[in-house]
């Protein structure tokens, strides 16, 4: 297997068009809200976001699009929303999974699946099976997932496979275990939704991600708006540490 490096050991390589998108799809309430349906309904309508999304992506060769769908915190929410959205998780695999793979993308979902129901589990390991070989985009979507649990999960299974490293450990050694191993790490990160925080996303990759915020609510994050997230990711100076003089050296 292949690991990518980490952009706190080497400098990698950035261009035009970020390799990995990595997304906070949040505003879905408020947008429902806005429109006196319920919060369900701009749950509904943020799946036609997530098309939409996908399809920007493969357009432009991201390698990697990896979108939070449910926190580990969402669980706080009221039951129903909670089942509401397990059901459209459920509904949106089963509908869009052999699409997915008639484009040629790569579904990989990440994230605690203890909880989830065995219907559930079984579809997502269907959908990962059946996508598993393909060669386009990389979509990941982030599925009772937390920062911090990824970081926690990886420590515990890094120092059980290898205990007389204790003290010593590398990013080399945790690296394998992090849910995202597969990916290179984010190189651009939106938020929509007006908020400004990660909610305990991808904390260990996002070291040297572009933040992009915007007030645009998911459902309304159209290939307009998209576009002009990648119009600003196109503008910043990434320095990985160094000075902007050191990027302008002419070699
Ligand atoms: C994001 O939209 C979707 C999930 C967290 C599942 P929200 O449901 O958080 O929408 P707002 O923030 O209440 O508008
Ligand atoms: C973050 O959105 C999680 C997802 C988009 C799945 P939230 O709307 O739950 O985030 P907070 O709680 O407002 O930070
Ligand atoms: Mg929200």
């Amino acid at each position: 297997m292949k690991f990518f490096s980490s952009s706190t050991q080497t400098i990698p390589d950035s261009g035009e068009i970020p390799n990995h998108i990595a997304v906070i799809m949040d505003g879905n309430g408020r947008w429902a809200r806005k429109r006196f349906l319920p919060r369900i309904a701009g749950h509904k309508r943020g799946v036609e976001t997530v098309r939409e999304v996908v399809k920007q992506c493969a357009l432009m060769n991201v390698k990697f699009l990896t979108l939070f769908a449910f926190s580990s915190e969402n669980w706080r929410r009221p039951d129903d929303e909670v089942s509401f959205l397990m059901g459209l998780f459920m509904d949106a695999l089963k509908r869009e999974v052999v699409k997915l793979h008639d484009n040629n993308i790569r579904l990989i979902l990440i994230g605690d699946r203890s909880r989830f129901n065995a219907e559930l589990i079984a579809q997502m390991e269907a959908s990962e099976q059946l996508t598993a070989n393909n060669t386009g985009l990389t979509l990941t979507i982030a599925a009772n997932y937390g920062g911090r649990w990824d970081i926690l999960q990886a420590t515990n299974r890094m120092t059980n496979a290898l205990p007389q490293k204790a003290g010593q450990y590398t990013e080399e050694d945790i690296s394998p275990y992090l849910s995202m191993h597969y990916a290179t790490e984010p190189d651009l990160f939106i938020r929509t939704g007006g908020e400004k925080r990660v909610s305990n996303f991808l904390l260990w990759q996002l070291a040297y991600t572009e933040f992009y915020f915007t007030d645009t609510l998911w459902p309304d994050f159209d290939a307009k708006a998209f576009n002009d997230a990648i119009q600003s990711y196109r503008q910043r100076e990434r320095r990985f540490g160094r000075t902007s003089e050191q990027l302008t050296v002419v070699n």
